[in-house]
């Protein structure tokens, strides 16, 4: 079995989805990988890392020889029809707003894999591409802002003086702004933190930072079955704008993080707030690529507003890329895996599996995931892949229950 790993063909991408350790795995797993020449320089890893862990490297050309394309981004049409008809295609693919494209990738004849709908099962953690590269995110941003507000953190008590702490504010405490709360004390700033979710107040606590919410009966309601936040009401919004309003005037460093699922970011921070901060503070809107929490932000670059400065970086995983890299080829591998049978080393892929039911965008020259299963593909592109057997897997007992949960976090949801 051939996997091949592109070297991805955005600019901007600077990860890449293998590392020699999954490399190493793979090959002692009986599959020959191919990596493309220089795929992985961005992230550190050389062609020779590549070929000490047992790749071989070769060209774009490969690719449609490769029974699996582990990716970062979607492939464009043109990648994915050059792709073998039934290959597997494991990435990130982001198809909501980008269904034409998910369609012309069903037309190529692969089976496109959505990583980001990977259920947040126990089963399914060590393959959450959004907790490993989200967490990451959030350290960078702290790193990010630090670098922009071009002052010290920590309190410093010199002969020369006192330097007082930083004050750190994070907005949305999820994956990535607990990791941001975490990283600003590291680094010995003052922080608070705020989410619409009450779980998260003792999450917020227990590392260290105060907690900012108005408590009342919606925001006790305010969490999904499936953990994540609800859009809240207009009522609540203002209420909450005005508390925070006077707060933020207050800070040095402000971390957006909020989203909900399968929505635009809520906007948080006003203009007039951002106007409300002394100058030479900075914000961080970590939810810029969805429309961002912060009136101001300017996707992919660092606007200025008076003088308080907004990062509105794109990517953010993609600014750490050798430490992104080597969590998401893992995250990938371990998917991957459930999907190769030990005994065989053949490629055995289980539709009634709830991981696979829940990420398989498209199969067989069509579009197979629930949430796009009305979007056109055209039918003179569409080839037939080859069967793929199920295998006889062992069903565990409580299979019907979770596949459910799954169902509902990857479909319900709108992720
Ligand atoms: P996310 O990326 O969807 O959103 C980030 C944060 O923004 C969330 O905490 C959300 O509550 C918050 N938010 C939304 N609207 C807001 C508003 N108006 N004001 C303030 N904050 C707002 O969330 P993420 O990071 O994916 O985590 C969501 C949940 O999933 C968390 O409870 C997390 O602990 C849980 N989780 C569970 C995993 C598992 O069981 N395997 C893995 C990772 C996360």
């Amino acid at each position: 079995m051939i996997v091949f790993v592109p070297k991805e063909t955005q600019n901007s991408e600077t990860r890449v989805a293998a590392s020699p350790e999954t490399v190493k795995k793979l090959t002692g797993m009986g599959c020959e990988v191919h990596v493309e020449k220089g795929a992985g320089i961005n992230s550190r890893i050389t062609d020779e890392h590549f070929k000490a862990a047992g790749a071989k490297i070769s060209f774009a050309s490969s690719a449609g020889n490769a029974d699996v394309v582990l990716k970062v981004l979607r492939p464009t049409a043109a990648e994915a029809s050059k792709y073998k008809k039934g290959a597997l295609v494991l990435a990130i693919m982001d198809p909501y707003g980008n269904e034409k494209q998910i369609a012309s990738i069903a037309s190529a004849g692969v089976s496109a894999f959505a990583m980001e709908f990977m259920p947040r099962i126990t089963r399914a953690q060590v393959m959450d591409v959004l907790s490993s590269q989200a967490n990451l995110a959030g350290y960078q941003a702290v790193i990010e802002g630090a670098a922009e507000f071009g002052r010290a953190f920590p309190m410093m008590m010199t002969a020369a003086g006192t330097v007082p702490a930083a004050k750190c504010f994070v907005m949305g405490a999820g994956v990535a702004g607990l990791q941001a709360i975490a990283t600003a004390r590291r680094l010995g700033a003052v922080v608070t933190a705020t989410d619409v979710r009450p779980a998260a107040k003792e999450q917020v606590e227990s590392l260290g930072a105060k907690f900012i919410a108005v408590e009342d009966e919606e925001f006790k309601q305010a969490e999904t079955a499936g953990g994540y936040a609800k859009e809240m009401s207009k009522e609540y919004q203002a209420k909450q704008a005005e508390l925070v309003a006077a707060h933020i005037a207050k800070q040095d460093i402000v971390i957006t993080t909020a989203l909900i699922p399968g929505r635009p970011a809520p906007k948080l921070v006003s203009s007039e707030m951002v106007k409300s901060m002394a100058p030479g503070s900075v914000l961080v809107d970590l939810a810029v690529e969805r429309g961002g929490n912060v009136e101001g932000a300017k996707p992919g670059s660092v606007s200025r507003v008076d003088d308080v400065s907004i990062v509105g970086h794109l990517n953010m995983p993609g600014r750490i890329a050798a430490s992104a890299s080597l969590l998401y080829a893992k995250n990938l591998l371990s998917f991957l895996s459930t999907m190769i049978d030990p005994e065989t080393g053949k490629l055995t892929v289980d539709r009634e599996d709830e991981l696979v039911s829940a990420t398989m965008l498209t199969h067989g020259g069509g579009i197979v995931h629930p949430n796009f299963k009305d979007v056109p593909v055209a039918k003179a592109a569409a080839k037939k892949a080859p069967a793929r057997k199920a295998p006889a897997r062992k069903a565990s007992a409580a299979k019907p229950a979770a596949k459910k949960a799954a169902t509902t976090k990857a479909t319900g949801e709108g992720k």
